[in-house]
């Protein structure tokens, strides 16, 4: 009898233990680091995912938000990631050149021609593929994000290729996108994005290459007189995180966070649907900046000048790839 009642009242202390444990149990915290203001097609993305997390996943997983560069800027982001100093990220597809070579894809210039065929493309069985072209570094692409097509910025106007010899251009960490200005006779600088509009506004360089939406929401239109509507680019995301992290989160709350992911990533593209008119236009009608059209014969000159810079990639990125993504336009 004694025997028995002390063994209930053990079960019950375990019972009791456990109970009190789970309910205390610290939640998983993700931090999400970006480097953009918050009324963009990332910083929306980001506060949606952390509102869907919040209201599904309680306090089992808590999403922290930390935009404009004010945690990690871009390029240090990624090292924080493999040490565990943050969780999850959206860089642009630009800054990945040190972990993969497949991704220089996306900046070949005038590969896609509307953002469309990204989509198509990154749809595609090889576009997925690459989500997972890090996995050996210990990274793992949970999703691509649009922002949309650059355009060229400038303190002179740029008509025609010749028009920008001998200008220094803001690029991010990226060969391609370095012998993309180089094909033109002008000066590449590898900058962080959070130092663009100092860099722009004491004229240590005179211009750089961006999406509406990042001209408009860091202002760069403030600071410089014309903008080139060329569209001879794209600047998209990869969601990121560390295999470690993903792989060692529990199965039923991976799968949630997955999908509240998903969902906020659509939300995010459709924002940059959006504002790839809207902020466009806010720009023209601030009247700070002149925004130039090209004339089919101009954009031809922009073409030919541009595209020798796919041979020089090609062996690195794969003949096969750019077909691929060619063939979605
Ligand atoms: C971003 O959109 O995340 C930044 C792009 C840039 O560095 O120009």
């Amino acid at each position: 009898m004694f025997r028995t009642v002390s063994k209930i009242l053990a079960v019950t202390a375990v019972s009791t233990v456990l109970a009190v444990g789970s309910a205390f149990a610290a939640p998983i915290t993700i931090k999400f680091s970006h480097v953009v203001a918050e009324n963009t097609p990332k910083g929306q993305m980001a506060n949606k995912f952390k509102d869907l997390v919040a209201e599904r996943l309680g306090d089992k997983v808590i999403v922290e938000v930390f935009p404009n560069s004010q945690l990690f800027g871009d390029n240090k982001v990624l090292e924080a990631m493999l040490l565990g100093d943050v969780q999850l990220a959206a860089p642009s597809l630009s800054k990945f050149e040190r972990y993969t070579k497949s991704l220089q894809l996306f900046d070949l210039p005038f590969l896609f021609k509307d953002m469309a065929a990204v989509e198509k493309f990154q749809k595609s069985a090889k576009g997925q593929e690459l989500l997972k072209s890090m996995e050996s570094k210990g990274l793992i692409g949970l999703g691509y994000l649009h922002n949309g097509l650059k355009q060229l910025s400038s303190s002179k106007p740029l008509k025609v290729p010749a028009d920008a010899s001998g200008l220094k251009f803001r690029i991010m960490t990226s060969d391609v996108l370095a012998a993309q200005f180089e094909a033109l006779d002008a000066v590449p600088l590898k900058k962080p994005f959070s130092e663009v509009f100092t860099l722009l506004q004491t004229k240590a360089i005179d211009g750089q290459e961006n999406t509406w939406s990042n001209i408009y929401s860091k202002k760069f239109f403030e600071v410089q007189p014309y903008i080139t509507e060329s569209n001879h680019g794209v600047i998209d995301y990869l969601v990121v995180t560390s295999t470690e992290f993903w792989k060692g989160l529990p199965d039923d709350i991976r799968g949630e966070v997955k999908k509240a992911l998903d969902e906020a990533i659509a939300f995010g593209n459709s924002v940059a649907a959006e504002k790839a008119t809207s902020d466009r236009q806010r720009i023209i009608d601030s009247k700070r900046s002149k925004v130039l059209e090209l004339t089919d014969a101009e954009r031809d000159q922009w073409v030919k000048a541009m595209k020798p810079v796919w041979s020089k990639f090609e062996k690195d990125i794969g003949k096969d790839l750019i077909d691929a993504a060619y063939s979605s336009n």
